[in-house]
Formats: C-alpha cells, sequence, structure tokens
C-alpha cells in the first residue's frame, strides 16, 4: 500500500519547508494561543490538503517550479484545516487528534475556542496578503462553509429522517469545500482557463467527498490507534453518517434505537450490530469508490510530470485508507 510520504515524494521538500513556515507564521503576541496552535501543528497530521495544493501547483507550471504565492496558499489550507479542526474538537468533546490530547483536554475550552479564532484569522490576514480577490472569495467561502457544516450537522443529530442528500450537504461544507476551493485557487494563481477551473473545483469536490466518506468508514471500524483520534463515536454522538443511513433503509429497528437517542443500556450496542449486519459498510465504500473515480477523471487533463501521476493516485490512496 502506497504511503502517504510515498505518495507526496514529489513535493517532499516544500512540505518539509511549509512545516517551518506555519510554525514562524504563527508567532503570536499571545504564547498561550501560540502555545495551542503549535501542539497541534507539531503532531503533524497527514497533510494531505497542502500536498494537493502543492502538487497541483507544480503539475501547472510549465517549468515545475512553485511561486511564493502557491507555498502560502498551501500553508493557508492547513491552518483553516487545524483552525477547524480545533473546533470540531470543542464541539464533538473529542479526546485526542493526531494521536495527542485535543486543544481544549490539553488546554481548556476558552483556549481551544480562542486557537481556532485565532488560527482562522491568521489564515485570512494571510490570504489577504495575497492580494488576489479571485483567491480571497474562494477561501473565505471555504471558512463559511465550515461554519456551516458544524451548524448542519447539529441540526440533524439523531434526526433518522435526513436523507443522503443532507449529509453529503453537509460533507461539502465540512470536508470538501476546502480541498475543492483550494484546487480551484492554485488554478487562478497559475492563470487557468474557466474550463479548467471548474475541474479542478470538481475534482477538489470528489475527492473531498470520498475522504469524509472513508473517515466516516473508520469511524466505524478502524481504531484509536490507527486513527490518532476516538474510533465509534459518531453513531454515539446522533452524527448520522453514510453507514448509518444506508442501514436505516434495511433495518427499520435502528430508527426507534436513534430516535431514543440510545437512552436504554444495550441500545448503542444494538445499533452498531445492525450496521455491521446490513450491507450499509459495503455500500458506503462503493460510494467512496464512486466518488474517488470521478474524481480522478476530472483531472486527466493535467499535463505528464510526477506531480500529475501523484496527483492520479490520490483518489485510490483515499481508498486504499479502507484496507
Ligand atoms: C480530518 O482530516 C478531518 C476529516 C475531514 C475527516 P485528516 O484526516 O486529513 O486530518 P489530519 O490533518 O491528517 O490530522
Ligand atoms: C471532518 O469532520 C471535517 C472537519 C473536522 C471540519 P469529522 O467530524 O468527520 O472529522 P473527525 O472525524 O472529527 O476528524
Ligand atoms: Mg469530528
Ligand atoms: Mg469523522
Amino acid at each position: 500500500m502506497t504511503t502517504v510520504t510515498e505518495l507526496l515524494q514529489p513535493v517532499e521538500l516544500d512540505l518539509e519547508n511549509l512545516v517551518a513556515n506555519l510554525r514562524s507564521l504563527i508567532g503570536a503576541k499571545h504564547p498561550i494561543l501560540q502555545a495551542a496552535a503549535e501542539h497541534l501543528f507539531s503532531a503533524g497530521g497527514k497533510r494531505i490538503r497542502p500536498g494537493i495544493v502543492l502538487l497541483l501547483s507544480r503539475a501547472l507550471e510549465p517549468n515545475g517550479e512553485l511561486s511564493a504565492r502557491h507555498r502560502r496558499l498551501a500553508e493557508i489550507t492547513e491552518m483553516i484545516h487545524t483552525a477547524s479542526l480545533v473546533h470540531d474538537d470543542v464541539v464533538d468533546e473529542a479526546s485526542t487528534r493526531r494521536g495527542v490530547a485535543t486543544v481544549h483536554s490539553r488546554f481548556n475550552h476558552k483556549v481551544a475556542v480562542l486557537a481556532g479564532d485565532f488560527l482562522f484569522a491568521q489564515a485570512s490576514w494571510h490570504l489577504a496578503n495575497l492580494d488576489n480577490l479571485d483567491v480571497v472569495k474562494l477561501l473565505s467561502r471555504v471558512i463559511m462553509d465550515l461554519a456551516d457544516g458544524e451548524v448542519k450537522q447539529g441540526l440533524y443529530k439523531y434526526d433518522s429522517c435526513q436523507t443522503l442528500d443532507t449529509y453529503l450537504e453537509k460533507s461539502y461544507c465540512k470536508t470538501a469545500s476546502l480541498i475543492a476551493n483550494s484546487a480551484r485557487a492554485v488554478g487562478v494563481l497559475s492563470e487557468q482557463p474557466d474550463q479548467n477551473l471548474k475541474s479542478l473545483h470538481y475534482f477538489g469536490k470528489q475527492l473531498g467527498l470520498a475522504f469524509q466518506v472513508v473517515d466516516d468508514i473508520l469511524d466505524f471500524t478502524g481504531n484509536d490507534q490507527q486513527l490518532g483520534k476516538p474510533a465509534f463515536t459518531d453513531l454515539a454522538s446522533g452524527y448520522l453518517t453514510a453507514p448509518a443511513l444506508y442501514a436505516l433503509e434495511e433495518k427499520p429497528d435502528l430508527a426507534r434505537l436513534i430516535d431514543r437517542e440510545f437512552s436504554v443500556e444495550g441500545d448503542l450496542e444494538n445499533a452498531l450490530n445492525l450496521v455491521h449486519t446490513s450491507r450499509a459498510i459495503s455500500r458506503t465504500r462503493d460510494l467512496a469508490e464512486q466518488f474517488a473515480k470521478e474524481s480522478r477523471e476530472a483531472i486527466k487533463w493535467l499535463p505528464d510530470s510526477p506531480s500529475r501521476r501523484a496527483i492520479l493516485e490520490l483518489p485510490d490512496f483515499v481508498l486504499s485508507r479502507l484496507y
């Protein structure tokens, strides 16, 4: 199986630079906020989003060179992503992230809310300094979508009548929007024609949806060590992701357990059992495969280069996390 390091090999040095730069960019007047932000940056993460930005940037530049603006866009992307995780973990009351304690568990809730805001604000400042209004619009839309996605997720908690479309809209907002809009922003910086900008966005959207659907399967099938965050939490928190929604179609009893919010002893175990004994996980895998395929098709027009080859492997890499 290809590891993320192998996959991102064409931009390995760029990513090393990015990590060093992120540290200096978040240099803050407030040591506590800096420490909180550093806490997660130092823990690592897969760096898939800046990896995608850097690979696309290299693939779209004729001599494969990166401009300072392309590099900065990759940094902004990882900042926005990390900020969203800090806030998401507060909302979900999650204990670990990237294999370490979440910011609110390590520090406290106030620090986590402020640290997330602080990272979003830093990202916005660096975004404005790119001096490109189209890129500012694309990435500020992402920040709106992230908040929208978290609210949507909260509204549909324990709602056994929600549709797969609602779930996909929420997933677009929380996950795919950042990948789609940053991919499109690379195209804007590289002065690509409108048709290419559209397919860059579509590539990122379908890849992001595949990524989220896979993450949602892993919540049912993975373990804490492998994920670096707690497993088996989505259903327990009332978040009905694709596996739960497909299982509901097959097992009407599941709705009863969800509607009473697993309040009777044994409800959650029964519910998990219903998901696992249905075809839900395998249907969800098919859904992820469909998104991955569409994402790959959308980007075939890129001119050949090591970066293009890596980009074409990304959809399969996302799926390979399941095996
Ligand atoms: C976590 O994203 C949030 C989801 C979209 C599921 P990643 O799995 O990319 O998190 P890191 O950056 O590697 O920690
Ligand atoms: C992923 O949502 C997107 C964001 C964190 C914004 P999840 O809620 O599925 O992410 P995890 O599972 O906590 O990483
Ligand atoms: Mg979460
Ligand atoms: Mg998740």
